[in-house]
């Protein structure tokens, strides 16, 4: 039976390939003035399998341009070899020497998956024509513990060693693997950190990063990141520390378990290198297991603007759409946003007008007379069918509550997902992204973030403010998107 194309589900402004199969970012980059995103796909089929890098840039995260496949999968007489995730990184010194003609090499730094040896080892291939297409080590693999699941090596370079420093997963000893390098072909190993927080599951996708402290440039702490399982799908979960170029310490409680996100979807997060402006962009793989999509399947996360911000629970992660895609955000509106200010909402509700499921709001709502209000979004006309999206007072908690929508595509403990979250002044603020598919909600400033995947039909294109007692709005902007991904 063909597939039926699925349009309507498509992102307008988020990025997804422009056929077949992807989940997690990798080798995210920033590199002549673009941003490249290499991710993995399956040049062949929509759903998971023959590993490769696809690859496509951007100049603003919004619109796309889609290139070939960066690395493909090697097939020899009796290895398969697939690329899974990984990163790279800008040879500026040529340390490994894959320079030509006085230009930097680009090198990838990936897992080489090989399923008939039932082994995972990391591998390099550099690239000389600005990351189009890389080369492969002649002498891969750069790191092999003849392990079956140790991977998704990331790397950066950490000035006062003067070495490369690289974070792989020893995936079920829980354990982050810490290794070091002068020339990214031979590496030592530095120190392990772990396990720590959740373990029920293995760990994958590593990474480390040094982030501001409250605005101030000057007070840096270290982020280690760890995707895995948690109890209802996929989590990523971080340590805050401090990095001496050898190990990392955290001074996050070890027995506490950090969440990056608090909804079903958001995964695999990587952070560009070399990003402008000393930025640090998280950008995620939004799950979307249980539906499928044609031509493609699997899309990434609007990218996350990341720092640090100190809270009564210390230092915590704070994320907001990155100042990348905000600033280029009204060359994709359709017209002028839609503005509401000082408008109160009763339980009677108060409509705003769509006609389509790629949009952006901005609000804040004063809660002091209500239990709970939000946004309603993807309702069907002439029924009862949406997605809420809001606060409760009760029980301090963002929520996006999916048991009255339309497409049951989660399973029953995730149709209702929470942050626990404090607002201020009894006023709630909160940014609602919805595109096609893909719904993402950032309360407070970035404080808490909740990402799920939703399927309403072509013509649930509804939006409305709903409150339980009367809820003010004080302000609302919304734009409706045209994008192109
Ligand atoms: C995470 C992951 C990685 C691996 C890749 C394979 O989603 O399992 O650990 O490198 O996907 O596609």
């Amino acid at each position: 039976k063909a597939p039926v194309p699925t349009p309507h589900w498509r992102p307008a402004y988020h990025f997804t390939p422009a056929k077949n199969w992807t989940n997690d970012p990798n080798g995210l980059i920033f590199l002549n003035g673009e941003f490249n995103l290499y991710y993995q796909h399956n040049p062949f089929e929509n759903k998971w399998g023959h590993m490769s890098w696809g690859h496509a840039t951007s100049k603003d995260l919004i619109s796309w341009k889609h290139l070939p496949v960066a690395i493909p999968e090697v097939i020899s007489h009796d290895t398969t070899t697939w690329i899974y995730s990984g990163s790279a990184v800008l040879d500026v010194k040529n340390t490994s020497g894959f320079g030509i003609n006085g230009k930097p090499p680009l090198v990838a730094v990936f897992t080489a998956d090989q399923p008939n040896q039932k082994k995972e080892s990391q591998f390099i291939a550099y690239s000389n024509d600005g990351g189009l297409s890389f080369k492969q080590y002649a002498k891969n693999p750069v790191i092999d513990l003849h392990m079956r699941d140790f991977r998704d090596p990331n790397v950066f370079w950490y000035e006062p060693t003067k070495q490369w420093v690289m974070t792989v997963s020893m995936v079920d000893d829980h354990m982050v693997r810490f290794y070091g390098s002068k020339n990214l072909k031979d590496w030592t190993k530095l120190s392990d950190f772990g396990p720590a927080g959740y373990t029920k599951n293995g760990w994958e996708c590593p990474s480390l990063l040094p982030l501001v402290v409250d605005g101030d440039q000057k007070n840096i702490k270290w982020v280690l990141f760890v995707s895995l399982g948690g109890e209802h799908g996929p989590l990523i979960q971080y340590f805050v520390g401090d990095f001496d170029g050898t190990t990392f310490t955290s001074i996050t409680d070890k027995s506490k378990v950090m969440k990056v996100d608090y909804g079903d979807a958001f995964y695999a997060a990587i952070a560009w290198r070399d990003a402008p402006e000393n930025k640090k962009i998280l950008l995620g793989w939004l799950q979307n297991g249980r539906q499928e999509t044609y031509p493609w399947k699997g899309q990434m996360s609007i990218p996350h603007d990341l720092s640090l911000k100190t809270t009564d629970e210390g230092l915590v992660l704070n994320q907001l759409p990155s100042v990348f895609v905000t600033r280029s955000l009204s060359k994709y509106a359709n017209g002028k946003p839609i503005e509401k200010k000082n408008v109160a909402v009763t339980d009677k509700g108060l409509k705003l007008p769509t006609n389509s499921n790629a949009y952006w709001i901005d609000a804040e709502i004063d809660l002091k007379n209500a239990k709970k209000a939000g946004l309603n979004v993807v309702e069907k006309p002439g029924t009862d069918k949406k997605v809420r999206v809001g606060y409760d007072i009760e029980k301090q908690e963002l929520f996006v509550d999916c048991t009255t929508s339309e497409k049951n595509n989660k399973s029953p403990e995730n149709l209702l997902q929470t942050a626990p979250m404090n607002i201020t002044g009894g006023v709630l603020k909160i940014k609602v992204l919805v595109d096609g598919s893909s719904l993402e909600v950032f309360g407070n400033d970035g404080e808490k973030v909740i990402s799920t995947m939703i399927y309403p039909d072509q013509d649930a294109t509804g939006v409305s403010a709903f409150a339980d007692g009367e809820a003010v709005i004080k302000s609302l902007k919304m734009w409706g998107l045209k994008g192109k991904s």
